[in-house]
């Protein structure tokens, strides 16, 4: 692999690790990056082999958002026509439990990639905020929607209208952030975590993961509803009665994504 490479994939299976590699621009998402990104976790998906899939920057940042010398001088079309920001719709439709692994910045889009992810996992040196109004804009790729429904109204119009970060502790306290972690084991203990994930039965994993997402858009009765089939859905996989045989057993369960 170049040293050029924006993405870093290393298949360490049943997990893989994506690392965003522009470390000179605090990985600014600019157009080829994100695509990058967006490549290496689609072709991790259709992988059945990789179960968990990791997504990292570098010590000093995740990212520090998108690149804003890619924006300087895009006009409104510019942006629509190239459909920049419907392109991270791609993390949205991913099956493969996602876990975001912060370290340092976490910033504007690099906060919204984040939490496109379906859990992230802080360095207690990340910092996390939206500062996009400071630059005229706004975020655009789920931070005044993720944002508020991850952490409230009041704290992501805090973030949103003030510039205010989040510390990592403060990122949690709040439920932006599912742990924090010492910050020299950072990655070390996503990848740990993302060797838990991937040791559950990935059919149930998938079912789950779809009814979480599920219940942030829909009312309560729906969620409940997609949830008791999805329940009903899970007993159909021979995972199912290997788990449960599993554990009457009482022996290791072996699955078989089926
Ligand atoms: N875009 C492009 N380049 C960036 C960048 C970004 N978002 N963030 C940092 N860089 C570049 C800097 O320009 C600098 O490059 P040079 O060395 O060539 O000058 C390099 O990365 C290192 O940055 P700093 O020298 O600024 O490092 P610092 O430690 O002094 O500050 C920082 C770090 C506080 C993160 C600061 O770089 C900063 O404020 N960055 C911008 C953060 C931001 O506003 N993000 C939101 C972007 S808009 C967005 O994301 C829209 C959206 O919702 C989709």
């Amino acid at each position: 692999m170049s040293e050029e490479a924006l993405v870093i994939v290393d298949r360490a299976l049943p997990i893989a690790v994506v690392r965003m590699n522009r470390p000179k621009q605090l990985n600014a998402l600019a157009e080829p990056l994100m695509g990058a990104v967006v490549d290496a976790l689609t072709e991790l998906d259709a992988d059945h082999d990789v179960r968990c899939i990791v997504l990292a920057g570098n010590e000093r940042a995740f990212a520090a958002g998108a690149d804003i010398a890619e924006m300087a001088s895009a006009t409104p079309i510019e942006m629509a026509l190239a459909g920049r920001v419907e392109k991270w719709d791609a993390i949205r439709r991913l099956h493969t439990p996602l876990v975001a692994a912060v370290s340092g910045f976490c910033l504007g889009g690099g906060c919204e990639l984040a939490m496109a992810c379906d859990l992230i996992v802080a360095s207690d040196s990340a910092v996390f905020g939206q500062p996009e109004t400071g630059l005229g804009i706004i975020p655009g790729a789920g931070g005044t929607q993720r944002l508020a429904r991850a952490i409230g109204k009041a704290k992501a119009m805090d973030m949103v209208l003030s510039g205010r970060r989040l510390s990592a502790q403060e990122a949690e306290a709040a439920g932006l952030v599912a742990r924090v972690v010492a910050r020299e084991a950072w990655l070390d203990e996503s990848k740990r975590l993302a060797q838990q994930i991937a040791a559950k039965a990935p059919v149930a994993q998938r079912l789950a993961k779809e009814a979480i997402e599920r219940g942030y858009e829909t009312p309560l009765s729906a969620g409940l509803e997609y949830e008791r089939k999805a329940l009903y859905l899970s007993f159909a996989s021979e995972d199912a009665r290997e788990g449960l045989s599993a554990f009457i057993e009482k022996r290791e369960p072996k699955w078989q994504f089926k």
